[in-house]
């Protein structure tokens, strides 16, 4: 009923990589490119999530998992609600990225591995924090001290330090259709 009522059904998209490979830019440009194409989008990225509904958690493994937790059970119930939900975290550990898979239909969430490298994404540094991690002011940060699993088997794989944004965002539609 609700999925006719929208005349969408909802999905999860989930952005996952380092700080500064590019989730939010791409899941930006999604949503717009969504919302061009008519369909009903909302956007969770950890950015701002971190300021209000997980405002309590810090950067240490199990707030970390806590975080994508509450993230993906809202993520779930918006999906339910038939929209097409765009998530931008960094979601370091696989065991809490296949947990949040489990919360929705087969098909109904798309991992997408933000696969820029490292050193680029340490030489972008656009908030500063590797500068900051470098010299040991920021602690456990991802990729520094603090560990990325990649995903084994992503349902797509984006290097933004190679591919322009809009042949990824061509790619992420036709996934999204
Ligand atoms: S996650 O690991 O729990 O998924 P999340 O995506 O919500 O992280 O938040 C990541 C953002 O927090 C980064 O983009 C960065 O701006 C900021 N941040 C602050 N401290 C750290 C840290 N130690 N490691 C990684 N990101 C950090």
């Amino acid at each position: 009923m609700r999925a006719e009522t929208m005349r969408q059904r909802g999905a999860c998209i989930w952005f996952t990589g380092l700080s500064g490979a590019g989730k939010s830019t791409l899941a930006n440009a999604l949503d717009l490119a969504l919302h061009a194409a008519g369909r009903k989008t909302y956007l969770l990225d950890g950015d701002n999530v971190r300021h209000g509904l997980c405002r309590d958690l810090g950067m240490g493994e199990a707030d970390r998992t806590e975080n994508i937790r509450r993230a993906g059970e809202v993520a779930r119930l918006m999906v339910d609600a038939g929209l097409i939900v765009l998530c931008a975290f960094i979601s370091p550990y696989r065991s809490d990225r296949q947990c949040l898979r489990e919360l929705f239909e087969p098909g109904r969430f798309v991992e997408v591995h933000v696969a820029t490298p490292l050193a680029f994404c340490e030489q972008r540094d656009p908030k500063g924090l590797y500068g900051k991690a470098r010299q040991g002011l920021i602690r456990d940060f991802t990729g520094i001290d603090s560990p990325y699993e990649p995903p084994l088997a992503p349902d797509l794989m984006i290097d933004t330090s190679v591919e322009p944004l809009d042949i990824s965002i061509r790619r992420l539609l036709e996934r999204c259709a």
